[in-house]
């Protein structure tokens, strides 16, 4: 049966259908460019945490080693009672650091992965006994409301990891804009920053000697070819990362080997040999490029922190009047 007749007995659920939209416009365009938001199903969140295990991959373990060692100087800024509002869920590694040394009224998860995200914090609850816990499952970058038992605490964000570097700059400043209305007034801000570097040192955290990079990039074809009845031949591409320098930022890419007709939902798109599919950027600031940014979309910078080698940044930004 091919894939139309499939689909006319059985239509898509909400989220399958938008992933195929996004991905049949994706391999349309002229160069071929996929959102980094769906490398991250059961398989490709797996493979995420390997990466940050690498050797090679410095942001998550830095990041931690600066939350710990300024542990004290964030305890110092954070009002007691506040309302922990994490933008998207991942491992509870970075916001257990924070649980432990401060003293929060509550902390809000927001997740577009409801499963997950109830998942995480039964886990949480039964660790921290006496931390209210009121997961919110939505999609962080668009507006959502905090829940009501949390309205009357003082706010503090956490975007952890870096993942605004997978925003445009233009996206950056919206979701910067969007937290500071959705947190309000006095809020304060917890935000992760990978940085500007030898160039050697970030195209090896993209092109790990194991290739767990390549298999996590990869994965997303995988995802097509189940869940979008794609027939992509995962021999017949490359995985290459490499840094744009003007643009600050690294591109992932996935890169078709010879020239090659795919078909996904009975569609065919074909690839010269060479012809790339962009699938993430990532972008890598300064200390002082971050917090023009961060100027320009509602909030001032009160404090950063780096590691000693200036590999990654963590940023305490308050909501400007
Ligand atoms: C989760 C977006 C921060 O950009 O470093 C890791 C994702 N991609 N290796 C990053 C990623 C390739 C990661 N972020």
């Amino acid at each position: 049966m091919n894939v139309h007749a499939q689909l006319a007995q059985a239509p898509l659920d909400e989220q399958t259908s938008a992933f195929a939209d996004d991905v049949t416009e994706a391999l349309s365009q002229h160069p071929k460019k996929l959102s980094p938001k769906y490398f991250y199903d059961a398989a490709g969140s797996e493979l995420f945490e390997q990466i940050t295990l690498l050797p090679e991959y410095y942001p998550t373990r830095t990041e931690l080693e600066i939350l710990r060692a300024r542990g004290a100087d964030i305890k110092a800024i954070i009002p007691k009672g506040a309302a922990l509002v994490e933008f998207g869920a991942g491992a509870t590694t970075k916001v257990r650091l924070l649980l432990n040394e401060c003293d929060f009224g509550a902390y809000v998860p927001v997740d577009i992965s409801g499963d997950f995200l109830n998942a995480q914090a039964a886990e949480l609850r039964t660790d921290f006994p006496d931390l209210n816990v009121f997961p919110v499952t939505a999609d962080f970058t668009a507006p959502f409301e905090l829940p009501d038992a949390g309205k009357a605490m003082p706010k503090v964000g956490f975007f952890p990891g870096s993942t605004l570097g997978n925003f445009e700059p233009h996206e950056a400043c919206g979701f910067l804009r969007s937290a500071r209305a959705i947190l309000g007034q006095g809020a304060l801000m917890l935000i992760g920053i990978d940085l500007e570097k030898d160039e050697r040192l970030l195209h090896a955290a993209y092109n790990d000697a194991a290739g767990v990079t390549g298999r996590f990039n990869m994965n997303v074809l995988v995802r097509i070819n189940r869940e979008l009845g794609g027939n992509f031949d995962l021999s017949a591409f490359a995985h290459r990362a490499i840094y744009n320098r003007e643009r600050h930022r690294i591109e992932m890419h996935l890169i078709s080997k010879k020239p090659q007709t795919v078909r996904v939902l009975g569609r065919s798109f074909t690839f010269r040999a060479g012809e790339s599919i962009h699938t993430e950027s990532s972008y890598k600031y300064s200390l002082e490029r971050f917090a023009a940014l961060a100027k320009g979309s509602g909030w001032t910078p009160k404090a950063s922190w780096t590691d000693a080698d200036k590999q990654f940044s963590v940023h305490a930004l308050v909501a400007s009047e």
